[in-house]
């Protein structure tokens, strides 16, 4: 079986506060985006599972805790999953902000939901996604949403709008604990993202672009300073808005004119690791209705 895995953005990130076991309250609004791994998973003809990927993975990836968390859950119910081989063909690039680890381990959560006959409603596949990563539950209900709480509160948004943007991620990552960290020192007042949602919902591009914000940005300009450098580049470009994603470093930049985008793209191409044009908002699925421009 062969299912798809879709990177997300961030329109806007608030950090509302500090929990006591360390996470953060967070204010976001996430949209689905048409870059995309894919994961064969077939049942296994042995009792271990085996995943593999095109590129390296570490031992305690998201996919392996996904497959731990629906064990537990399938074993307290009294029932057992069986083993499966998962190969995963990667693109979406790691330490970016795209959630590539969540999208990966939402894919597989949902895939085995069904193929293992689990009966689990969406709400309860968020509540275990989040014990796998913080935005796993956004990656499973993939559509354009605002998220609260650390990641596990999901409110669809009402559109259906897409819209096209770059995305560029230097050589360089940001560490997401780490730019929490560094969000202590540099912290800024509170904002207002009840508007970015109104300009979802009334596809008003202008309102959209001067509400869009992401109080991690200073956060990661500071671990990273060549990402200012990079905010220039694209600006020079044409872009009317470049802005940060999660905790990066990927920046998305925006334009209505298609012919800007794709021209930025391959000025930018022989300069980063990561360019490309993606399709943002609405949904993606994850059997294969999803546009992808990879
Ligand atoms: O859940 P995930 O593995 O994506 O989070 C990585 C780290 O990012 C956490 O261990 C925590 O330090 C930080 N984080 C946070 N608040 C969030 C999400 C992540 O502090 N809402």
């Amino acid at each position: 079986m062969k299912i798809y895995a879709n990177a997300k953005v961030n329109l806007a990130l608030d950090v509302v506060r500090q929990r006591a076991d360390g996470y953060h309250e967070l204010d976001m609004v996430m949209a689905p985006v048409s870059l995309r791994d894919t994961l064969e998973i077939t049942p296994s003809s042995t009792s271990t599972d085996h995943i593999t990927c095109d590129s390296p993975l570490p031992a305690d990836n998201t996919l392996t805790r996904a497959l731990e968390v629906l064990r537990d859950y399938a074993a307290a119910q009294g029932k057992t999953i069986g083993a499966y081989d998962i190969h995963v063909t990667k693109r979406i690039p790691e330490q970016a902000g795209l959630a590539g680890g969540s999208a990966d381990a939402a894919a597989l959560m949902k895939a085995l939901n069904r193929l293992e006959h689990l009966g689990l409603s969406e709400s309860a596949l968020y509540a275990l996604g989040a014990r796998v990563g913080a935005d796993v539950p956004f990656c499973i209900a993939g559509r354009t949403s605002r998220v609260q709480g650390i990641g596990e509160i999901i409110h669809p948004i009402d559109t259906d709008w897409e819209f096209d943007l770059l995305l560029v991620k230097p050589e360089a990552g940001v560490s997401t604990p780490a730019a929490f960290e560094k969000w202590h020192e540099s912290r800024t007042e509170m904002h207002d993202i009840d508007m970015v949602e109104e300009a979802l919902v009334s596809r008003n591009e202008e309102l959209l672009l001067s509400t869009m914000v992401n109080s991690l940005e200073p956060a990661a300009m500071a671990l990273v300073p060549e990402l200012e450098s990079l905010r220039e580049e694209m600006t020079e470009l044409g872009l009317v808005r470049v802005m940060m994603t999660g905790s990066g470093s990927a920046m998305m930049g925006f334009s209505v004119d298609q012919e800007v985008l794709e021209n930025a793209a391959l000025v930018l191409k022989h300069r980063h690791p990561f360019v490309q044009v993606v399709t943002a908002g609405s949904s993606h699925g994850t059997r294969g209705s999803g546009r992808s421009r990879s």
